[in-house]
């Protein structure tokens, strides 16, 4: 019996790759824009580095998160998220002496143990941002700016939710709130009735919808923001006004992972089913220092690779595999060879070219260049290299003419650029 993948572990393969990469490349070049630098960091971290972060009583930690014990005794998690990671990096490296404000970014697979559904795997990829070193309510306004333009040239549509969770010094007051309206909350789920004791504020992302309908009458965290709170609220709003970007304030959203501070938001979208969430983030103003690191405040956000790839390819966007410049049709053992050096001189001349090697049929190796998409196909055989010129046929529009073969593959190839493959 064949090995299949893992549950909730899924292959990219040719044809969506397309789309992917589109995705990685339009994020990239915006990254670019907003001048934000590319941080690679592992896959494995010590376990510490997110029960610490995420938070012990989140659903991630908790529940989700791929950890074991290896070989030297030491207990490592592959990274659930990316920001923890980036944070340790970000103190271990002293790049905070480097710069200011530090503006990163990190592409790459992260890993949850849920339930798989649409739009929801166990490995599955991030794009995310991290922005070290500045609390200026501008920085919100521009990652979520960001955030919007990246859906924008990827010709998606989504809305952006946002709302504060306050500071330590409001959250007090908020929890005090949240747990006397608890009190009364009736036949409350196990999870919730256990961290009711340990975080309140970790029942309102309880899953349930039993609860999740008792919630809808719970405190907000915006009647309770400290006045350092509310103006740096009402200062992301007036951000976002300034770059005309619209949002909703969702004063329900607390997200799943301990480290946030006043803003949150998240991009929502109503077409992937039960997964809403194409991106998220938010302010993490005390993580740095709560990971030993200097006291910087910070924020970012991360979108879902696989929700963009999945909203593009639902909306018949999914891009297209690039055409190949060239296949070169050899028919015989002496086409073969030259052929063989054609396609090496074209590609070392810049352009995209391939061929069978198995010396199939004129109709079987014209059928593979139709698949590749080649704009061209050279075509040549006994024939063609005693009379000294091959056939050059345009696959789109089916006409074909003779051009000379050249006797050196290099001049051939060059030839061939300039003449017909511009
Ligand atoms: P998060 O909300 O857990 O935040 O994840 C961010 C995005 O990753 C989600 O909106 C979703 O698009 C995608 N995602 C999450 N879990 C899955 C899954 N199981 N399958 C497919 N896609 C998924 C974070 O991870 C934070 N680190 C974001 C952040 C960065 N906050 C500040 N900086």
């Amino acid at each position: 019996m064949s090995i299949k993948a893992l549950k909730g572990f899924k292959d990219i393969v040719p044809g969506e790759v397309e789309t992917w990469q589109f995705i990685e490349k339009t994020a990239r070049d915006i990254f670019h824009r907003f001048d934000l630098a590319e941080i690679k960091v592992p896959i494995l971290e010590k376990t510490e580095l997110f029960t610490r972060s995420i938070g012990e009583t989140t659903d991630i930690v908790e529940k989700e998160m791929y950890t074991f014990i290896d070989r030297n005794g030491s207990s490592l998690t592959m990274r659930p998220e990316g920001t923890a990671p980036v944070l340790r990096a970000y103190i271990e490296n002293g790049l905070h002496a480097a710069r200011a404000v530090q503006k990163l970014y990190t592409i790459g697979p992260m890993f949850r143990h849920e339930r798989p559904q649409k739009g929801r795997l166990r490995q599955f990829h991030q794009m995310s941002v991290e922005v070290l070193g500045s609390d200026h309510p501008r920085v919100d306004a521009e990652l979520m700016a960001m955030a919007w333009l990246i859906m924008t040239e990827l010709g998606l549509t989504a809305s952006l939710e946002i709302n504060s969770l306050g500071c330590p010094q409001c959250r007090p007051a908020f929890n005090a709130a949240l747990l006397a309206f608890l009190h009364h909350a009736e036949n409350l789920c196990d999870d919730c009735q256990r961290r009711r004791e340990t975080n309140p504020l970790r029942v309102l992302d309880c899953k349930s919808t039993h609860c999740q309908e008792q919630y809808r009458q719970a405190p907000s965290f915006l009647d309770f923001l400290c006045p350092g709170c509310t103006d740096h609220f009402s200062e992301v709003i007036d951000g976002l006004a300034l770059l005309a970007i619209p949002y909703k304030v969702n004063s329900f959203m607390v997200r799943g992972l301990d480290y946030y501070t006043r803003t949150t938001f998240e991009l929502v979208t109503g077409d992937l089913g039960a997964q809403s969430a194409v991106g998220a983030g938010g302010r993490y103003d005390g993580l740095v220092k709560q990971l030993g690191g200097p006291d910087v405040p910070g924020i970012g956000f991360a979108m879902g690779m696989e929700r963009l790839a999945l909203l593009l390819a639902q909306q018949e966007k999914a891009a297209a595999a690039p055409a190949l410049d060239l296949f070169v049709v050899a028919l015989g053992t002496a086409a073969q060879q030259k052929g063989f050096a054609l396609t090496h001189a074209l590609r070392r001349a810049g352009l995209t070219a391939s061929m069978d090697y198995q010396d199939r049929s004129l109709k079987n190796q014209m059928k593979q260049a139709g698949k590749a998409a080649a704009r061209y196909a050279l075509i040549m055989g006994d024939t063609e290299l005693a009379s000294g010129s091959a056939m050059l046929r345009n696959m789109a529009g089916s006409e074909q003419a003779p051009c000379a073969i050249a006797a050196d593959a290099d001049e051939w190839a060059k030839e061939l650029a300039e003449k017909y493959l511009k």
